[in-house]
């Protein structure tokens, strides 16, 4: 499914910063180059020891500006193709609360999604504002509002038909030794405010530790009684972190212009966005039986010396790879040259091989 860009921020951006000579579509040269510096100054706080997570980063204009040009678009982009893998739509009360929502980018995917009534939480109180300006236009309705992450605010009740955290949880207690207790527990307590059947959605940045701390979230989520709807298909201990490896979902997107030129004056690369995430629904909810054929690709594209194709891929039996033989003319031919890593498939008929599964000229490949 295409994922909708995120249009319109450089009207919100004059608003926010008060630079409103110039053009409404698009940033001047001289802007563009002062934007791209803060882009690359908030890059630099996010990785290495990220001395800026959960620091109130996005209280300035400049670097709420800054986010909102740049980083919301890619988080509209990642939460509509998580959304998308599980299919999210409104349920009985078209409620959803977006904690952590910075200027709201996850917050209008909901209202894109229909979502009549959107709670946005965060501590940046300036960048609840530019939230409520992002959801202009939208059919339903955003309420933002202050919370605290890591203190004792009080949250709108629920019910709740999802409950989303963009790229936040990694930002709280990130610190503190018991920090993955920590955010279990808040998901834990959260998980309470769901409508029957509701789903708790988070996602990540790809990066080394912050993936297997998401890896290890997702194991203790397991332990206490939730069910990983996706991107896993096993209820077991996360195969990925048993073996030391990462486990992530890439978008190949279209960025829109002014993200690709920002990304160009900020030396970033933003062709595909990889990021860690988690779909759970909570103890009580029932959930789908998936079939054993299902695995998702964990990896890129391989070759062995042998001139096979293949990926790691990801089912109820654990981590195993998934080959072809070269230049096959078999009907999953074309699904097999479209898969990329990601994406869930049902692997009809496979040849047992020493390494995992093997597609003959009998077997099928359907993209879930
Ligand atoms: C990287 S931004 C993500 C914003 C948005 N959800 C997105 O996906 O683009 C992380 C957000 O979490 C918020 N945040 C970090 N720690 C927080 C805390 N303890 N309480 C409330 N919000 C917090 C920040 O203010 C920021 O808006």
């Amino acid at each position: 499914m295409r994922t909708p860009n995120l249009t319109g921020l450089v009207p919100l951006w004059r608003e926010l910063t008060g630079n409103t000579d110039g053009p409404a579509d698009r940033l001047t040269r001289a802007e563009e180059a002062a934007v791209a510096r803060a882009v690359h100054r908030l890059s630099a706080g996010f990785s290495g020891d990220r001395n800026i997570a959960g620091q109130g980063y996005l209280q300035d204009a400049a670097r709420l500006g800054a986010y909102l040009v740049f980083f919301a678009p890619i988080s509209h982009a990642q939460a509509h193709a998580v959304f998308n893998a599980v299919s999210l739509k409104p349920g009985p009360s078209g409620r959803a609360l977006d904690l952590g929502c910075g200027p709201g980018p996850v917050s209008r995917a909901l209202l894109d999604l229909g979502f009549t009534e959107v709670h946005a939480g965060d501590h940046a109180t300036e960048a609840l504002t530019v939230a409520r300006g992002l959801a202009r236009g939208a059919r339903g309705a955003l309420h933002p509002f202050f919370w605290d992450g890591e203190g004792d605010t009080m949250l709108p009740d629920g019910p709740f038909d999802v409950i989303t955290f963009g790229h936040v949880l990694n930002e709280l207690s990130k610190r503190a030794p018991d920090r993955i207790e920590r955010r279990a527990a808040l998901l834990e307590s959260l998980s309470a405010r769901l409508s029957p059947g509701g789903r708790l959605i988070a996602f990540e940045p790809a990066s080394h530790a912050i993936n297997a701390d998401t890896l290890a979230l997702r194991d203790e989520m397991v332990a206490r009684g939730f069910t990983v709807e996706a991107p896993c298909f096993t209820t077991g201990p996360c195969p990925a972190r048993a073996a030391g490896a990462a486990c992530h979902g890439e978008l190949v997107w279209s960025a829109p212009e002014q993200v690709r030129a920002l990304a160009r004056a900020a030396h970033l690369d933003k062709s595909t966005l990889a990021y860690g995430w988690l779909v759970l629904r909570a103890p009580s909810a029932p959930v789908d039986v998936r079939p054993e054929t299902r695995v998702r690709v964990v990896s890129e594209r391989l070759r062995n010396k042998a001139g096979r194709e293949r990926f790691v891929v990801c089912g109820a039996q654990g981590r195993f790879s998934l080959s072809a033989p070269p230049d096959s003319a078999a009907p999953w031919t074309s699904a097999w040259r479209a898969l990329g890593r990601g994406d869930a498939v049902d692997v009809v008929a496979p040849e047992a091989r020493e390494s995992g599964w093997g597609l003959t000229p009998a077997s099928r490949l359907d993209k879930v």
